[in-house]
């Protein structure tokens, strides 16, 4: 992706240094800056405090976590063990962590080598696989499409691309016009803060609307499809994704909108058979409670947003039942979740 005519991937590795390098997500959109991590320990923290975050960057992020690992302890069994432990205790609910730690440790097990290029093919791998995603999903918007989409699932949620937002890049770019309904994605803001600027910097038109003013486009015909993104995908077709996907799936059912799930094939489980055993993160009620932004000045302030002494409760994430899907987009075609048995 391009920023101020420079390509970026939204993460990246230097073996040589043993560095990860990535932009600052909680910065965006108000600043674009790149921080450097020196080992698995600090790369860890920025999963855990959303430095990165999206379901695909976390999966690379993590991968090159471990192969810091690897090039630090080479084959200390017992330090990469807990290492991979550490890495995996950042975020429970996108697979793609795991796929990627599993991959990169057991990779390792043939030298610190094969832990790296294993680390760098699933970031390559993403990248490519969301790119697909952009031509397959691209054959289903039409001229003028108005798409609407829940949290970041751009570029930025991934190593390059994205996936809900790859298609309507696609589009983009066969000139088709789409517009795009930003839901601003409460309380940490991904759609009004992540997707409205990778849309702005893409030139594609959007506009950015509170939560809860989805229903009423849909209800009045103006939503043509939604495409939202996926933290984990069982084997039923359940789908887990940033809170307030599930809304937005049911009513979209109810007023007759395709509802399309964008996903790498990274973030299917097919091990886990239905949602109900996904683990849903709960994160701090601080993030509910109150709001960060720049002031008049351009100075960084955070100001409460709720009454004085009230607590909060913060799931980060909900699962949407397959039977609200109408079809997957992934690097391997548009899937219907009654098609999925046969990948499983
Ligand atoms: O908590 P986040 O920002 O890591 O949330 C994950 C997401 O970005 C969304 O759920 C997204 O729609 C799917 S991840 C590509």
């Amino acid at each position: 992706m391009r920023i101020n005519n420079k390509h970026y991937r939204t993460v990246w590795y230097d073996a040589t240094t043993n560095v990860v390098s990535m932009i600052d997500q909680v910065k965006l959109p108000f600043a674009f800056e790149i921080v450097e991590l020196k080992d698995y320990k600090e790369t860890a923290e920025a999963i855990r405090n959303m430095t990165v975050r999206g379901a695909g960057a976390i999966g690379a992020t993590a991968g090159f976590a471990m192969a810091q690992a690897f090039k630090s302890f080479g084959h200390s069994t017992g330090d990469l063990q807990i290492a991979k432990d550490f890495i995996e205790a950042t975020r429970p609910t996108a697979v793609n962590l795991f796929y990627a730690t599993n991959k990169v440790f057991e990779a390792g097990q043939a030298g610190v080598e094969k832990a790296i290029d294993m680390a760098q093919s699933i970031a390559d791998e993403d990248a490519e696989g969301c790119r697909l995603i952009g031509e397959n999903g691209n054959e289903l918007i039409k001229a003028n499409s108005r798409i609407l989409t829940h949290c970041n699932a751009g570029w930025l949620a991934f190593v390059d691309y994205g996936s809900a937002l790859s298609p309507v890049y696609a589009a983009k770019n066969a000139g088709k016009e789409p517009f795009v309904y930003v839901d601003e994605t409460r309380p940490r803001g991904q759609g009004a803060r992540l997707t409205a600027f990778e849309l702005y910097h893409n030139e594609v038109d959007h506009r950015i609307i509170a939560d809860n003013a989805a229903a009423f486009y849909m209800s009045k015909g103006m939503v043509d499809m939604v495409i939202t993104g996926a933290d984990r995908i069982t084997a039923n077709g359940d789908v887990a994704n940033k809170i307030g996907t599930l809304e937005k799936a049911i009513v979209a059912k109810e007023f007759g909108v395709p509802f399309y799930v964008a996903a790498p094939f990274s973030t299917f489980d097919f091990a886990t058979q239905s949602g109900d055993m996904i683990t849903i993160e709960e994160r701090d009620a601080e993030e509910l409670l109150y709001h960060e932004g720049p002031d008049s000045d351009n100075e960084m302030r955070t100001i409460r947003m709720a009454s004085p002494g009230s607590q909060g409760l913060n799931p980060a994430f909900d699962v949407t039942p397959a039977r609200y899907i109408t079809a997957f987009i992934t690097e391997k075609g548009i899937i219907k979740p009654s098609e999925l048995k046969s990948f499983c």
